[in-house]
């Protein structure tokens, strides 16, 4: 079974056939999806379709780009909803130099504030890191990551710094991004990484895999990304699925 540790099915992409399109998902082999809260709005949204999907978790957290904005009440009333049944991390969280959208100090003060919450409540976190490598893992190294454990989500850096985030104990998702010709980098991550601390994630309605590039994406595009982490392991994409599966369980602790 297929287990999609990272989609936003509250965002508006879907406002069209969100319902058809997360019932016919059983059908095609996926079992659980995570909708992931990138802001206080889709937070909300996101908690609502955990209450009406019994396969589908939520995630509650801000996203850097989203974060310019936050105020403690936020994170207090992040941390009264963090206790509902069917919420396995906060997240999205972490920095975003790439859309120079909030400054880099706000960024790293409530990247640090959700880390700290995720410590309290004892959840798993959801990282979200792009050309931010460096502060990132400054970052969860001072806040000593390893013991509240999660995913790299999307991952994009190097060996190098894969190995760091294996070291801390945390997961590397992985989506379309692995089946684009040009992805050499993500590519030679995933020979490198154990099977056994890869997940699966589509981060739809964004990064369709090939051959749907460029199209909306969803979690029934995710056997592709399974064919392909088979491919560079040389196992079968059931293989993977299997596996990932398995992995994703321990990192949301269901
Ligand atoms: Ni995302």
């Amino acid at each position: 079974m297929i287990f999609d540790t990272h989609a936003h099915y509250d965002d508006e992409a879907f406002d069209k056939d969100r319902d058809a399109l997360l019932m016919s998902l059983a059908a095609a082999g996926v079992g659980a999806v995570v909708d992931i809260g990138a802001s206080l709005e889709s937070t909300k949204r996101a908690l609502e379709l955990a209450g009406r999907y019994p396969f589908l978790y939520a995630a509650v957290g801000v996203h850097p780009s989203d974060s310019g904005e936050l105020t403690e009440d936020d994170i207090w009333w992040l941390e009264s909803v963090s206790g509902r049944e069917k919420v396995v991390a906060i997240g999205e969280i972490g920095l975003d130099y790439y859309w120079e959208d909030v400054e880099h100090d706000v960024q790293k003060q409530w990247f640090v504030r959700q880390l700290e919450l995720a410590r309290k409540v004892k959840l798993p976190v959801v990282i979200h890191s792009r050309d931010a490598a460096k502060d990132t893992l400054d970052i969860m190294k001072a806040e000593n990551s390893r013991d509240i454990g999660g995913v790299i989500h999307c991952f994009s850096y190097g060996k190098e710094m894969a190995r760091e985030y294996l070291d801390m104990g945390f997961f590397l998702g992985i989506g379309g991004v692995v089946t684009f010709q040009n992805a050499k980098k993500l590519k030679e991550v995933v020979e490198y990484a154990p099977l056994d601390r890869l997940v699966l994630e589509t981060d739809c309605p964004y990064l369709a895999p090939v051959p749907y590039r460029g199209k909306r994406n969803s979690s029934l595009n995710l056997s592709y990304v399974a064919e392909a982490i088979g491919a560079l392991k040389g196992i079968s994409a059931e293989q993977v699925e299997e596996a990932t599966w398995e992995n994703a369980k321990r990192l949301y602790r269901l």
